[in-house]
């Protein structure tokens, strides 16, 4: 059990390079089963949830050899079509094996998430396109069973879920017909996976935008791809700089898919300078309370939303939040009000009262984004900081103290055990 001490007051200022994006690499690597050979993945990242993917891949008979950041998947012979409870019960996102199961095998038997701690997160909709498409399904002890291929049909999502959708697009991809998936989720990462997959034979259209068009093929082949960059890491950085003052310069991604986020932090009267794959953030004068509702992209990340949330706890007024995408998503609230945040939960409103200071205090990470915004509000709390449960932000973060440090920040991994 490690824990992370910061020790708030520290200017920040530099450069930070960010890695290829969590939520697209791990759906490019259920996407590689789809094809039998060897499918190269760079710019992965070094991150635990990439590992436990690697894990869900090795049980379906895949081989995944990793170097530096490329993962080389081996998926000629596959050997089982079962996502373990075990491991889907450590990571939600490895559900995304059941389009490529279905695509590849024409069967799935994929353990049921359960619920999570930012809420309950059904898979109704990704079940409920399958069998729109033709496929089979059965829910029973626990366990999602698929049989069949995609035969293709209009399948119309009752909400733009980024899960579904892309489960749909790598069932569909290997099948019959013509598959319309209207009021698709347009993020990014859903992009980058079609791309993946167009370079594998796929025939896809309008990846990106609401109305996602699939023209079955009979087979894949396999492909090489660079993930995108990660936005969420990049706009945590970005917070930290106009946390802190800055100038942070943040690299390697795209700075269209923040904007939102760059909107809403120009509107906290922080100066931010947008450049092909980097962006530079200052903190110029108070922080004004800004007003923030989390949306299906484009509009503004759930992921965010934390971090945003530390921002505004500091700033010179009062803002609201309000999380329109998970239920449960503000356990956060509960954490940094122990660091001296004035913060009001109503449903799925946040009253934001600003303070003028933080103070540092123990503090538990309730999950990844919620974790990395506890230490962001260390940066900028008078004294220490010690945020436990840390394997949350591993999650998703590689290197994320030795990244702060570099920008100078005063943080580091204390392991309990050599306390
Ligand atoms: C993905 C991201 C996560 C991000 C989220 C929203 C990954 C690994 N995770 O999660 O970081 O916060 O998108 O941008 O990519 N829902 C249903 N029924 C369903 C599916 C979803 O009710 O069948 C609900 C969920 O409970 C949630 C909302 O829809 O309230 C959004 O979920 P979804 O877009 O599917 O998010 P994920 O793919 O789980």
């Amino acid at each position: 059990m490690s824990s992370i001490v910061v020790t708030g007051g520290r200017p920040l200022s530099g450069e930070v390079r960010v890695g290829g994006a969590k939520n697209s690499a791990l759906k490019l690597m259920a996407a590689a089963l789809l094809a039998p050979g060897v499918s190269t993945l760079r710019n992965v990242p070094d991150i635990s949830d990439v590992a436990v993917m690697s894990q869900v891949l090795e049980h379906l008979g895949a081989k995944v050899e990793r170097a530096d950041h490329s993962l080389r998947i081996d998926a000629t012979t596959l050997t089982g079509h079962e996502a373990p409870y075990e491991l889907v019960a450590l990571m939600r996102a490895s559900t995304c094996v059941l389009g490529s199961l279905v695509g590849r095998l024409g069967r799935a038997h994929v353990a049921m998430p359960g619920g999570c701690n930012i809420g309950s997160r059904k898979v109704d909709i990704h079940i409920h396109g399958l069998t729109q498409l033709g496929v089979q399904i059965t829910t029973e002890h626990g366990f999602i069973d698929a049989t069949g291929r995609a035969t293709g049909s209009t399948v119309s999502l009752e909400f733009p879920s980024v899960g579904a959708t892309e489960n749909l697009l790598m069932a569909a991809s290997v099948g019959q017909g013509t598959t319309v998936i209207d009021n698709a989720a347009r993020e990014p990462e859903i992009a980058d996976l079609a791309h993946f997959l167009v370079a594998m034979g796929a025939r896809i259209d309008g990846a990106g935008t609401p109305t996602i068009t699939i023209e079955g093929v009979s087979g894949l082949h396999p492909a090489e791809h660079t993930v995108i960059g990660d936005r969420i890491e990049a706009g945590t950085y970005l917070v930290a700089g106009a946390l802190c003052g800055g100038p942070v310069t943040v690299v390697g991604f795209d700075p269209r898919h923040l904007d939102i986020v760059l909107t809403k932090l120009r509107d906290t009267g922080a100066a931010v300078e947008v450049g092909a794959e980097r962006v530079t953030v200052r903190r110029v004068g108070a922080i004004r309370p800004v007003d923030v509702a989390t949306l299906p992209y484009p509009g503004f990340p759930t992921d965010m939303q934390a971090q945003f949330m530390t921002l505004m706890a500091i700033a010179d007024g009062d803002s609201v939040i309000t999380e329109n995408v998970f239920e449960n998503r503000f356990m956060f609230a509960d954490e940094i009000g122990r660091m001296g945040a004035d913060v009001r939960i109503d449903g799925h409103h946040a009253l934001i009262r600003g303070v003028p200071g933080l103070s540092g205090a123990p503090v538990r990470s309730p999950e990844l984004r919620g974790g990395a915004a506890l230490v962001l509000a260390g940066l900028v709390a008078e004294g220490e900081t010690v945020v436990t449960d840390i394997h949350h932000i591993e999650r998703g973060y590689e290197d994320f103290v030795p990244r702060l440090r570099a920008l100078g920040a005063s943080v580091h991994i204390v392991d309990e055990l050599f306390e």
